[in-house]
């Protein structure tokens, strides 16, 4: 079985000691695509430079909303040069956070939208953080359409967002929230249909059941896939197999 781990973060400093080990392991176990996504200008330099040295490992840039601190027109200005690099495959992770940052919501919209513009003029997808804050996002992305569309990165399961994320053509990944003992992911993952499905660990965070409480990595995205396939009463195999054809065609690799 291969795997595409569509949501890392292999620039983040758990890692900075065994970096190169972690990235052997987890080819070897067989996630044979990874995508290591920035949050910040320095981790979305960071993350292009860990792509560029591994042919399996994709990048993205971009500053979510809770690195808000790193905006200005000069960082905008560096990330879109850095954007245009040829293992960047989406601009992201951005978004709306009122659960971390309620003071400044403007701030994060209009952040968000300036980035959406942006991977419109790059010609590529996003991939979109959000929490607390469904309706923004959802209306965002409907007065402002992305071009290319994109990933709702470790999707709440939230049965509106998930309608309205579908219906505008975005994918869903999930991560390892839905095998922890109190999550309720049933109806959520019966909602998504089979070709806009994604998995992700959203390494070092989010580590799944039965290892919560560890650092995370994606040799770990096969039980979220596992996760997946029990609920839909499908076989893992089809669940790898179907969730790595669709993260190679929203990232275009
Ligand atoms: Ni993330």
């Amino acid at each position: 079985m291969e795997f595409f781990d569509s949501h890392a973060h292999y620039n983040d400093e758990r890692y900075d000691e065994d970096r190169e080990i972690i990235l052997r392991e987890i080819y070897a176990s067989g996630v044979t695509n990874a995508v290591c996504v920035g949050y910040n200008f320095k981790k979305s330099e960071l993350a292009v430079k860990i792509a560029q040295s591994h042919d399996f490992i994709y990048a993205t840039c971009g500053i979510s909303p809770n690195d808000i601190e790193d905006f200005s027109e000069e960082n905008l200005k560096k990330m879109e040069r850095l954007a245009q690099n040829k293992k960047v495959v989406a601009i992201g992770e951005i978004g709306l956070d009122y659960y971390w940052n309620k003071d400044n919501q403007n701030l994060q919209k209009e952040i968000f939208i300036q980035q959406i513009q942006m991977a419109n003029r790059q010609n590529k997808p996003i991939v979109i953080h959000t929490r607390d804050a469904v309706m923004d996002t959802i209306e965002i992305l409907k007065t402002y359409p992305v071009t290319k569309k994109g990933i709702f990165h470790c999707c709440p399961l939230n049965p509106e967002l998930i309608k309205e994320g579908v219906k505008l053509g975005f994918y869903i990944s999930f991560s390892g929230n839905i095998t922890f003992k109190n999550a309720k992911p049933e109806k959520a993952i019966a909602q998504v249909p089979l070709e806009r499905l994604l998995v992700e660990t959203d390494c070092p965070y989010l580590t799944p059941e039965p290892f919560r409480g560890k650092r995370n990595d994606s040799t770990k995205v096969k039980w979220i896939v596992e996760k997946i396939a029990q609920l839909k009463g499908m076989p893992k195999e089809e669940i790898a197999r179907v969730t790595y054809r669709n993260a190679k065609r929203i990232f275009e690799i």
